[in-house]
């Protein structure tokens, strides 16, 4: 009997290895991860870079509190705010993506007192977009526009309000006088690799600038290298320019960390900066920032620059377009993100399933039998997050793996 919690419907693998972009299990059997820790383990599994700097690190100081100074924290916000995001701003460290989301949400509660309405009431409400997956935490879930996350657990957190996404038409009509902010993925992940248009991205800029809103991104599985770009906007609209961010998953590695960036723009004619919102007292997290996992995340961030990873992704993502497109397999609709966030359609037709099987699980089932680790993202499409460092003959094995595998089951 288990003393977990059932809260994951796992599958039946216990990982005991990994190394780069493979995986062992208990049994001894070897897989190609082109799950990686659902965006996870994005320089690969124990690269020898990540594992010196957390075992130096380890050796040496493991926790510290915020009470004090930690040269590792400053040095991972000025490489994510000067070489990364390239626009001032300043960074919060927590642990995870639905933490970082939270303080993101606080920024925009903080914002709306700063600028309230008319009236002179407080603004708080945030605008996520249906198929949203922001985390499982009380804020983050109330941001998550998905019913089923939300069962069971109301009353939800007010102050959210959920449109279409990509509609700007629905967009510009949710927005009210207590609006406070607009919070997206450039490309939604969980929800199915869905990707925000070049125009909508744009439009939405916009209407923040109109109506005095943040412009919130959640990064947390599409940044830092993963779309082939720095930036998972820089991929759809580089020229946009974020208010906040929220990093997690690819950015310690494997290593638990999470951040967020809050720009330092003027929010008022005396020009007091966004980022002076969340000032001393304001949040805080204990192991938020801590020496060892910051010591991690430069590690992983070095790795993506030194290595340019990001052009990696970029032409990986170019020879499995062109490889699957070639296939013209009628089990494949379309392939959709950028990078090395990729998701294939899949034609549930061609798959000999019952119809309560969702298509997604049954391929990721077949793959994983056939040595292949991807991740569905919802019941029509099948996901894959290889490490940015997937080599081309990694990456062609996959493929014919996929293949036979499409053709067995169709
Ligand atoms: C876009 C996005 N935001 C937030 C989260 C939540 O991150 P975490 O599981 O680290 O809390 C996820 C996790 O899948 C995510 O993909």
């Amino acid at each position: 009997m288990s003393h977990l919690l059932p809260t994951y419907a796992n599958f039946p693998l216990t990982a005991t290895r990994g190394e780069g972009a493979r995986l062992w299990d208990s049994e001894g059997k070897c897989y190609l991860d082109f799950c990686a820790g659902i965006a996870t383990c994005s320089i690969g599994h124990c690269h020898p870079a990540l594992t010196k700097a957390i075992s130096d690190q380890a050796a040496t100081l493991i926790h510290c509190s915020n009470l004090y100074q930690i040269p590792q924290q400053k040095e991972l916000a000025r490489t994510l705010v000067d070489d990364f995001v390239q626009t001032p701003g300043k960074i919060f460290f927590g642990n995870s993506g639905a933490e970082a989301n939270d303080g993101m949400i606080k920024t925009a509660r903080r914002f709306g007192h700063a600028r309230p309405d008319k009236s002179g009431d407080a603004r708080y409400e945030v605008i996520t977009f249906n198929q949203s997956f922001h985390g499982r935490t009380l804020g983050s879930m109330a941001a998550t526009a998905q019913t089923k996350i939300h069962q069971g657990f109301d009353p939800l957190l007010p102050g959210f309000r959920y449109v279409p996404f990509n509609d700007i038409e629905a967009l510009q009509s949710a927005i009210n006088p207590t609006t406070a902010g607009i919070m997206l993925e450039p490309i939604q992940g969980e929800g199915g690799v869905n990707e925000a248009t070049p125009d909508f991205l744009h439009k939405v800029a916009s209407l923040c600038k109109e109506h005095d809103l943040l412009l919130m991104l959640d990064e947390i599985q599409c940044g830092l290298g993963r779309t082939g770009t720095l930036m998972g906007w820089h991929a759809i609209c580089p020229e946009l320019k974020p208010d906040t961010i929220s990093w997690a998953k690819g950015l310690g590695g494997g290593f638990p960390i999470g951040a967020f960036y809050v720009s330092n723009r003027a929010i008022n004619q005396e020009g007091t900066e966004l980022s002076a919102l969340m000032d001393a007292g304001s949040h805080g997290s204990t192991y938020g920032g801590n020496p060892l996992a910051c010591r991690a995340a430069l590690a992983v961030l070095n790795e993506i620059q030194s290595s340019q990873l990001t052009a990696n992704a970029a032409r990986q993502e170019q020879r499995i377009r062109t490889a699957v497109e070639s296939w013209n397999h009628p089990a494949v609709t379309a392939i959709r993100g950028k990078g090395l966030l990729l998701g294939f359609a899949l034609n549930p037709d061609n798959f000999n399933v019952p119809a309560e099987t969702p298509a997604s699980i049954h391929l990721c089932k077949a793959l994983m039998d056939a040595g292949l680790l991807t991740v569905p993202a919802g019941p029509g499409t099948l996901r894959w997050l290889p490490p940015l460092n997937v080599t081309d003959s990694e990456v062609d094995e996959a493929l014919k793996i996929l293949k036979n595998t499409l053709d067995s089951l169709s």
